[in-house]
C-alpha cells in the first residue's frame, strides 16, 4: 500500500486561493494534497469532491477524537467523500481505532489509508507532565501510540521525520510514517522546530512527506515542488 510521494499541505482560508495555487500546475501534473480544518471548515465537503474531480490525491487532515460511536460514524461519511488518506488522535483510544477502521471500509473492502496523531508536535514536555498528567518521557508516549495504533490495524502515524526510523523499528516496516517538519537547506524555518529537508526524509525511512509553505510560498511553487519530489525520491 505505501508508495513514497510528496504531499502539498494546502493551507488556504478560501476556494479560490488554493484553486488559483492548484492551477499554476499543469494539467497532466496532480500533486497528493492535504486539506485540513481550515480549508475544510470553510469550504465543506464540496471542496474535497472538486479537487478529487480535478484528479488529485486527498489527505483529509481532519484528527478526528471522540467516542468511537461517533468516529465511526463520521469515518462512514468521510470514506464517501473518496479521500485517500485521513486521521485520528491516537489519544481516543484502541476502541476509537477500531471503530475508525469499521467505518472507513467500504462495502467493497477497500477504504482510505488510515494514521494516527501521536503527540501533537505544540505539546512539549511540560505540558505533556503537568497538563496532561502523563508522566512518561515523550518519545516513549509517542512510540506507545504508535506501538497501539498498529496493533488496532492502523496504517501509519503522523511523527518527525527525526523519529520515522525509531517509529519503523518498533512497529514494522510497512507501517507508514506522514511527515510534517520538511524544510529545503535554503528554505525560511518559520514556526517548525525539528525539521529534515526532503532528501534526508527520503533516506530516513518517511512514507509521505507533507510539505506547505517551502512549496506554496515559493515564487515558483511548481518548480518547488518538483525539486521536492525529487530530492525525496532520490
Ligand atoms: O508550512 P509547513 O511545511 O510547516 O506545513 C506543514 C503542514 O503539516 C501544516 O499543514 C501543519 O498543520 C501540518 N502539521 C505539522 N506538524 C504536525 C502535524 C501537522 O506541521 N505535527
Amino acid at each position: 500500500m505505501s508508495a513514497k510521494d510528496v504531499i502539498i499541505a494546502l493551507d488556504f482560508p478560501t476556494k479560490e486561493a488554493t484553486l488559483a495555487f492548484l492551477d499554476q500546475f499543469p494539467a497532466g501534473e496532480k500533486p497528493f494534497v492535504k486539506i485540513g480544518m481550515e480549508l475544510f471548515y470553510a469550504e465543506g465537503p464540496a471542496i474535497v469532491r472538486e479537487i478529487k474531480a480535478r484528479g488529485h490525491k486527498i489527505f483529509l487532515d481532519l484528527k478526528l477524537h471522540d467516542i468511537p460511536n461517533t468516529v465511526k460514524s463520521a469515518m462512514r461519511v468521510l470514506s464517501r467523500l473518496d479521500v485517500d488518506m485521513v486521521n485520528l488522535h491516537a489519544a481516543g483510544a484502541g476502541a476509537m481505532m477500531k471503530g475508525a477502521l469499521e467505518g472507513l471500509t467500504r462495502e467493497d473492502g477497500t477504504r482510505p489509508i488510515l494514521i494516527a496523531v501521536t503527540q501533537l508536535t505544540s505539546t512539549d514536555a511540560e505540558a505533556l507532565k503537568n497538563e496532561i498528567l502523563i508522566d512518561v518521557p515523550m518519545a516513549e508516549t509517542v512510540m506507545s501510540y504508535a506501538r497501539n495504533a498498529a496493533d488496532c490495524g492502523l496504517d501509519g502515524v503522523v511523527c518527525s521525520p527525526l523519529e520515522a526510523a525509531l517509529v519503523k523499528e518498533k512497529c514494522g516496516e510497512n507501517f507508514m510514517t506522514v511527515t510534517p517538519g520538511i524544510r529545503f537547506a535554503d528554505s525560511a524555518v518559520g514556526d517548525q522546530k525539528r525539521i529534515m529537508t526532503p532528501e534526508k526524509a527520503g533516506k530516513s525511512g518517511c512514507d509521505y512527506i507533507v510539505v506547505g509553505r517551502p512549496i506554496t510560498q515559493a515564487a515558483d511553487p511548481v518548480a518547488a515542488y518538483r525539486r521536492a519530489m525529487a530530492d525525496f525520491l532520490g
